[in-house]
């Protein structure tokens, strides 16, 4: 038998997933590390940790793995997208990265409109700019650490950072290259004249591969620490959500994905490269060639409820969390959350906006904040939804991934929020299995990543929203819908009281 390992580097924690020649999952390994919250609104993460971290994942996987190590062909990656790692001449690490839920950057998303021109840019690249994307994150260190940016010779995402460490080879993929601003999407080249006109040197930028693509092997030191075998081969691997895409089979057009790991998105598969969505929602270049999608983001979604947790519920598992909430009835007895916590992306680029809960009242208990908390994460991607729907996609199927979908009773909310057909499928391992599946392809076992689909992918059950509890969420997503216009001035005079 033959494996192929697929590694996503998400927000939280490193996971490696080994899948079979039948799409089996074997086995699966997780290692978390720390976030660096030095100030409100910042957001880092030591690249070293990944490092040390995947490779410890990595040799456990292999420690339980009774093959031979030439048995696992090929490996490739998932990542937390448009994070910023700066390497000097020497290929040394030269700071923190700064990651992709980081908003310090309001101040150079407009002078990027400045430099650039708003409708040049989104020509160009397809997208606004906005605080999470990386070239705000350069001009950011450019502006505020000019001795650090002097000495930095190639800029690499988190997974094509990861990628290099075990292979020594540079290179960056379309998929994640979209979410830096300094792509031209359309003709899939660095953009020189962004470049140019933002002051960025075009030679910092990686050179760039499809996502299938062999970019070498592991070095011998890898391979000794982890157990595998020097020969296994290293594809390039896509942005966590290209790959959480694949991993679902969104792969061809009026196909939907609600991924809900840290952040939440509502993905949906498009061919065409040349559609006018206004920047209303992302448009990134997808891991399969030549395709794209357009994307909303809901900044806070998992990480909604893990802070609720750790702030209010600390020794609570989140399943048991997860079953007090269905004893809520829908709207949670009137209390109301929404989930801007780190600010919002979709629909509103909002970097100071904070979340809320309306409606507390004495009789409320745990359980309904609990349930108030997935009602606002789900409401927020709704929004995304309301997007697509308008832009005149039909959504009427949507596959659930991530930490949304692990839970039942959150499924059928999402059925009755989004008022569409939820799809959960069997062995749900999230963007890992689109990593796999992208070593997979690679490793020519397959003729297209859609005949892989069909290997990797079952469905394995189906939500259908409730017409009764449809009509209440679309009253209750009304007023959740008000809360932003209502609250945006109140958190505007907060910001000065935040932790500094
Ligand atoms: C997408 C985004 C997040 C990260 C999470 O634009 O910023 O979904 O990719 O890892």
């Amino acid at each position: 038998m033959k494996y192929v390992i697929g590694i996503d580097l998400g927000t939280s924690s490193v996971k490696v997933l080994l899948m079979n020649q039948m799409g089996e999952v074997c086995s699966e390994v997780s290692r978390s590390y720390p976030l660096i919250h030095e100030k409100s609104g910042y957001s880092e993460q030591d690249p070293g940790e990944w490092i040390d971290k995947t490779v410890a994942a990595l040799k456990e996987l292999t420690e339980q793995f009774d093959g031979s190590a030439e048995d696992i062909q090929g490996i490739s990656f998932s990542g937390q997208m448009h994070g910023l790692v700066l390497l000097d001449e020497e290929y040394k690490v030269l700071r923190n990265a700064i990651l992709w839920n980081d908003t310090r950057t309001t101040e150079q998303c407009k002078q990027l409109y400045e430099m650039a021109g708003e409708k040049r840019l989104l020509e160009i690249t397809k997208n606004p700019a906005l605080e999470g994307f990386t070239l705000p994150k350069l001009l950011w260190v450019k502006q505020y650490e000019p001795e650090v940016f002097e000495k930095a010779a190639v800029f690499m995402l988190p997974k094509d950072y990861l990628r290099f460490k075990l292979t020594g080879r540079i290179h960056s993929e379309y998929s994640d290259a979209a979410g830096t601003l300094l792509l031209n999407a359309g003709r899939k080249m660095w953009s020189e004249e962004i470049c140019g006109l933002t002051g960025i040197d075009v030679n910092i930028c990686p050179p760039l591969v499809e996502s299938h693509e062999c970019v070498g092997t592991l070095k011998d030191e890898i391979a000794e620490k982890t157990g595998l075998s020097a020969l296994t081969k290293v594809f390039a691997g896509g942005a966590d959500n290209a790959c959480g895409a694949i991993g679902s089979g969104i792969l061809s057009d009026g196909k939907t994905l609600c991924s809900i790991g840290t952040s939440g998105v509502v993905l949906s598969y498009e061919e065409q490269n040349n559609k006018d969505f206004k920047g209303k929602v992302h448009y990134f270049n997808h891991g399969e060639e030549n395709a794209y999608y357009t994307m909303g983001v809901t900044l806070a979604a998992g990480h909604s409820l893990s802070w609720f947790k750790d702030t209010f519920a600390e020794m609570e598992s989140f399943d048991s969390l997860l079953a007090e909430m269905s004893e809520v009835p829908i709207g949670s007895n009137g209390l109301l959350f929404t989930p801007y916590l780190a600010g919002e992306r979709t629909p509103y680029a909002d970097s100071q906006i904070r979340g809320s809960f309306i409606g507390m009242d004495s009789s409320h208990n745990r359980n309904d904040f609990v349930r108030s908390v997935i009602e606002g994460i789900t409401f927020s991607l709704n929004e995304s939804i309301e997007i697509f729907r308008e832009s005149g996609k039909l959504v009427d199927t949507i596959i659930s991934i991530g930490g949304g979908a692990k839970s039942d009773a959150w499924l059928q909310i999402q059925a009755d929020i989004f008022n569409s057909k939820i799809v959960k499928l069997s062995s749900e391992q999230g963007p890992a299995v689109g990593a796999a599946m992208l070593a997979a392809y690679g490793c020519k076992w397959y003729e297209s990543l859609e005949a892989c689909a069909d290997d990797f992918i079952t469905y394995e059950k189906t939500y259908t929203p409730i017409p009764e509890n449809v009509k209440k969420y679309q009253e209750l997503f009304q007023i959740y819908k008000e809360v932003y216009a209502q609250t945006r001035k109140l958190n505007e005079g907060l910001a000065g009281f935040r932790k500094k």
